[in-house]
């Protein structure tokens, strides 16, 4: 179970920095026995507040009572066994788990404060504030410029096609991607190879000016090389934005994080800074993760 007195503090007093000073229990046990994450799951900072968030997909339950800050301008990796609910809670985070029908979400998501599965919230802003790349290369069928042209247009961030253009050149160059498609934009965003592909999937989230990015594993159909861009690349949207990622290579996340947060069995068992979830372990499941002793 859960730590009561955390809860109970969370209660009474969600913001004051209490949660982390009570959260660290025992840490040495087995999932069985687990008593609450160690390491500080709140930042002086947020960007994102997760509370208490329990996801279900019919019976299964699939996210266990998880809290975590996500800190501006940082960059917070999730890693963990197959099936421990990474992608789940990325997911919670912009309300995807909402397309799907047998999941049921209950617990407290704030962005900047403001709780994000409000009935009343319109998800279509949502997601372009919380912004999300896949795992697979997904651009649509339309060429280069359009693909980055189409948010800001359904969203109206540009007036006319000068502003348009612009928004279409900055997001590309942020991407790290102009100078290769510059003299391309109307050709077809298939036609570029798979790490191209993935930073105009970058690009695309980023032209409609997010404050978060979500990222689910976005180098694992990529080769070396281009994993390499893309992790430069995340480490320059860090001073723009704000990002969760995903992934199943822990010199990945030591590369890219500052934060890692480990999941075992739709928990949160442990979040911390990098350098000491992967040099000082504090709970043995972690340590046996890291180490590669499992998952
Ligand atoms: N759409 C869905 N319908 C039913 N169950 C689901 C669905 N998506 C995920 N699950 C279940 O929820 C649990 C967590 O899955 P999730 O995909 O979040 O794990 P993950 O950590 O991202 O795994 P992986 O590393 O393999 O991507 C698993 O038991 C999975 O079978
Ligand atoms: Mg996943």
């Amino acid at each position: 179970m859960m730590n009561a007195i955390a809860k109970e503090v969370m209660r009474d007093a969600p913001n004051k920095g209490l949660l982390a000073s009570v959260s660290v229990a025992r840490f040495k046990g087995d999932a069985d026995d687990f008593s609450g994450t160690v390491g500080e799951v709140e930042v002086a900072d947020p960007r994102m507040r997760c509370r208490n968030l329990d996801v279900f997909y019919n019976d299964k339950h699939a996210i266990m009572d998880v809290s975590l800050d996500i800190g501006k301008n940082e960059v917070v990796a999730m890693i963990g066994p197959s099936g421990c609910g990474k992608s789940t809670f990325l997911r919670c985070l912009n309300r995807m788990n909402d397309t799907i029908d047998i999941c049921r979400v209950s617990g407290q998501i704030q962005l900047d404060g403001q709780e994000i599965y409000d009935r009343r919230l319109d998800v279509v802003p949502l997601r372009a504030r919380v912004g999300m790349v896949f795992q697979k290369p997904n651009p649509f069928p339309k060429s280069i410029y359009d693909n980055i042209a189409y948010g800001p247009r359904i969203h109206g961030l540009a007036a006319n096609r000068q502003e348009l253009d612009e928004v279409v050149e900055t997001s590309l160059r942020k991407a790290g991607l102009w100078n290769e498609v510059k003299d391309r934009l109307d050709q077809p965003g298939t036609s570029l190879s798979g790490g191209q592909q993935q930073r105009l999937c970058i690009a695309r989230t980023i032209a409609v000016s997010p404050d978060v990015i979500l990222m689910d594993e976005p180098c694992s159909a990529l080769d070396p090389i281009a994993t390499a861009k893309i992790e430069e690349l995340i480490d320059e949207l860090r001073k723009n934005y704000t990002i969760a990622i995903v992934t199943h290579s822990m010199q990945q996340a030591a590369r890219v994080s500052q934060r890692t947060a480990y999941f075992h069995l739709g928990r949160l068992i442990e979040v911390g800074p990098t350098d000491d979830i992967f040099t000082r372990p504090r709970h043995k499941l972690t340590e046996d993760y890291i180490s590669g002793r499992f998952g």
